[in-house]
């Protein structure tokens, strides 16, 4: 039978470092339904993100079985789901507060996030990494950019993970319910009068230029934002916190060589990629690696499979090296157009996090049920939880730790 993986089959999501490695092989473009095709390999899959004339991002973030709807209608004008020239403008709008230099002065204030947060925590005892300090960080850190007041943020992640959760099927009900507050709040806070240097005061107080955004798509704009930069961050942290710990010498690296941070962040995305998959459609008669694509047929670049793959990255794609050279070359974040506009904030944020608790916490350890077993959302890539021992001091963590690890 030939090699496939379906980005719809969560039995295929916890198999992927194996269904993915026998793709590549001997499959490069496959096609688990008609009409949908997977692209696997490094070159292939920035080729496609690469070219938004042939294809499209319109439905990005949805997937069925068959080609793409051919009612364009009621599809969104989100970033992620815009092609050039209209993408352009919604990006230049965004990088008022997503340039790179804005995020980089963000610093501080990630800073005293995760401060708050991590002096929350107990100074000994057992946590779940997860749900005390990789879900928390990114959504404060998010809603205060876009002006989410504290008093919803519960409530607001609570409809983010659900919507979150379905990926690439869209959970339509919990997705009404977040657009219907969010429309809310900009209402009220261009009622009140009230300024703050947010981004739904950009919504509120447009500027000469800006683009016009009737009530239907304003609430579109800071939704996208909130799905895109929460659980994805929180994948990451989740992430490269397992890395650190599953084979503890790289924790003791990092306690000892600080300056290594930054390589464990890249190589976590590149090994772990948060996002999965991203979604394009065919817009004309074209064909990939020999094959055929027609007009709405849906292109699944698989970004975890272009991350393991050997012809890239040698043998060991698949296996997290604190020491590979070019970890930052993944694919990650996305290439092209389209490339992640909060990645430099995504990357304080792992940062600034791994160097507090190795400040306030060195002798972080796995505790008992300390184990990867995968988040079941298609989409996504992190562990559900992660039991781990806090500890001020280094200590001796002799126990020699291991753990079973499922993809
Ligand atoms: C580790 C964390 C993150 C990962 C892995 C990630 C991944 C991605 C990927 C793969 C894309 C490209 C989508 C495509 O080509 O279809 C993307 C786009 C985007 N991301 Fe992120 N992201 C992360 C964090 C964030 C954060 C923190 C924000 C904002 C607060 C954010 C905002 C965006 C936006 C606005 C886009 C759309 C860019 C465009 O279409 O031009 N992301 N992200």
């Amino acid at each position: 039978m030939k090699a496939s993986y379906d980005p719809l089959s969560l039995d295929d999501h916890a198999d992927a470092e194996r269904l993915l490695a026998s793709v590549r092989k001997e499959a490069p473009v496959s096609c688990p339904h008609p009409g949908v095709n997977v692209v696997a390999t490094d070159g292939l899959a920035r080729a496609v993100l690469q070219d938004p004339q042939t294809y499209s991002s319109l439905f990005n973030f949805t997937l069925e079985p068959g080609p793409a709807p051919e009612d364009t209608t009621g599809a969104k004008s989100v970033i992620t789901q815009t092609d050039p020239p209209d993408h352009a403008v919604l990006r230049g709008f965004l990088r008022r507060w997503f340039a790179p230099a804005a995020l980089r002065k963000l610093e501080p204030t990630v800073r005293e996030i995760v401060e708050e947060v991590v002096d929350a925590l107990p100074r000994t005892g057992t946590v779940d990494l997860v749900g005390d300090l990789a879900r928390v960080i990114p959504t404060r850190v998010v809603y205060s950019l876009i002006g989410v007041p504290r008093a919803d943020w519960n409530r607001v992640q609570a409809w983010a993970d659900a919507a979150n959760a379905t990926l690439p099927r869209q959970n339509v009900a919990v997705i009404g319910e977040l657009i219907a507050y969010l429309a809310g709040l900009l209402q009220e806070r261009s009622a009140s009068g009230f300024r703050a240097d947010d981004i739904i005061d950009g919504f509120v107080q447009p500027r000469p230029g800006d683009p016009v955004f009737d009530q239907t798509e304003a609430p579109l704009h800071p939704l996208q934002l909130i799905l895109a930069g929460t659980d994805t961050t929180s994948g990451l942290i989740a992430n490269v916190f397992y890395r650190m710990l599953e084979v503890r010498t790289n924790w003791m690296r990092l306690l000892e060589r600080p300056e290594l941070v930054g390589q464990a962040v890249e190589e976590s995305l590149r090994c772990d990629s948060p996002i999965q998959y991203v979604l394009r459609t065919v817009t004309e008669p074209s064909a990939i690696e020999g094959c055929p694509m027609s007009p709405r047929d849906r292109v699944v670049v698989s970004l975890q499979s272009a991350n393991w793959d050997e012809a890239a990255w040698g043998e060991t794609a698949s296996s997290y090296d604190l020491d590979r050279r070019d970890s930052a070359a993944h694919i990650a974040f996305g290439s092209g157009i389209h490339a992640c506009l909060g990645a430099p904030l995504a990357r304080i944020e792992a940062r600034v996090t791994l160097e507090t608790m190795l400040r306030v916490h060195p002798g972080l350890s796995p505790a008992e049920g300390f184990e990867w077993k995968l988040v079941p959302a298609l989409q996504m890539r992190r562990p559900r939880s992660l039991a781990v021992n806090l500890s001020p001091s280094r200590g001796c963590h002799h126990r020699a730790y291991t753990s079973e690890t499922t993809s």
